[in-house]
């Protein structure tokens, strides 16, 4: 996949791209990065890339002409999605990352200041999203967190495939508790189940806890989960027993 940052801030992408999982993505051929600024897209002598709103008012608007232009020199693939990372946009959630991570290209546009002129938004940009309810003050950090949780998703940049499919979200359900060796710290043992190994055990125990997690914390993502008649067992020995 190829994935462009069109960015005021360029060096804040590029320096977080070097890291992690991007940085093991590129290395291994399944995802190629690209940063680029509007401001070398600016025709005037100060090369502007912002501007007073019209009708006035606080803040300032990305000026059309080099976004535009900019997002136009970067759009390569047939498909391409150009996201603009903005407060107004749906919320960005596992569906949708798995989604985008099926794309050739990626165009992600910071937006910045009050926002971005609404003709380059209507024509230009085929995807809004919000990584949350609350405002940042650019599209930076935003782009960065729906980057990270696409190319994961790519094939080959996990040393462990399955890990996609059992993470949070990847059924619907929250994960499971997690141990490592000691068996015992301050006093607290690790589950006699996980010690003993039984497989078909682990997976019904891990199952239960999962389960159980997404009750108590995300009871509007198991209203949602595609649940089958041994969940619903679970989840009638949960509810019998309440279990911790
Ligand atoms: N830009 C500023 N705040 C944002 C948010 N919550 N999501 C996406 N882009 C943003």
């Amino acid at each position: 996949m190829r994935v462009d940052v069109v960015t005021i801030f360029p060096e804040m992408i590029a320096r977080a791209l070097d890291f992690s999982m991007m940085a093991r993505a590129r290395e291994a051929g399944a995802a190629e990065f690209a940063v680029h600024n509007p401001r070398d897209f600016a025709t005037d002598a100060h090369r502007m890339v912002d501007d007073a709103p019209y009708g006035g008012g606080a803040g300032m608007v990305m000026k059309p002409e080099p976004l535009a232009a900019c997002i136009e020199a970067t759009v390569s693939a047939e498909g391409a999605a150009v996201v603009l990372m903005t407060p107004q946009g749906e919320p960005f959630d596992q569906t949708r990352a798995r989604r985008l991570a099926g794309l050739q290209q990626m165009v992600v546009v910071c937006g910045h200041y009050e926002g971005v002129d609404e003709r380059v938004r209507e024509t230009l940009v085929t995807d809004e999203i919000s990584i949350g309810d609350y405002v940042l003050t650019g599209g930076e950090l935003p782009a960065l967190v729906l980057i990270d949780a696409v190319v994961r998703l790519l094939p080959g940049v996990l040393g462990n495939e399955s890990s996609v499919h059992e993470d949070s979200f990847g059924d619907g359900l929250l994960e499971h508790p997690h141990y490592t060796r000691p068996a015992e710290f301050r006093g607290m043992r690790v589950p006699d189940v996980l010690v003993e190994g039984h497989h078909a055990q682990v997976r019904r125990w891990r199952r239960k806890m999962s389960l159980l997690r997404t009750l108590r914390r995300r009871p509007d993502l198991l209203a949602r989960a595609a649940l089958d008649d041994d969940d619903r067992e679970l989840l009638a020995e949960i509810l019998a027993q309440q279990v911790n």
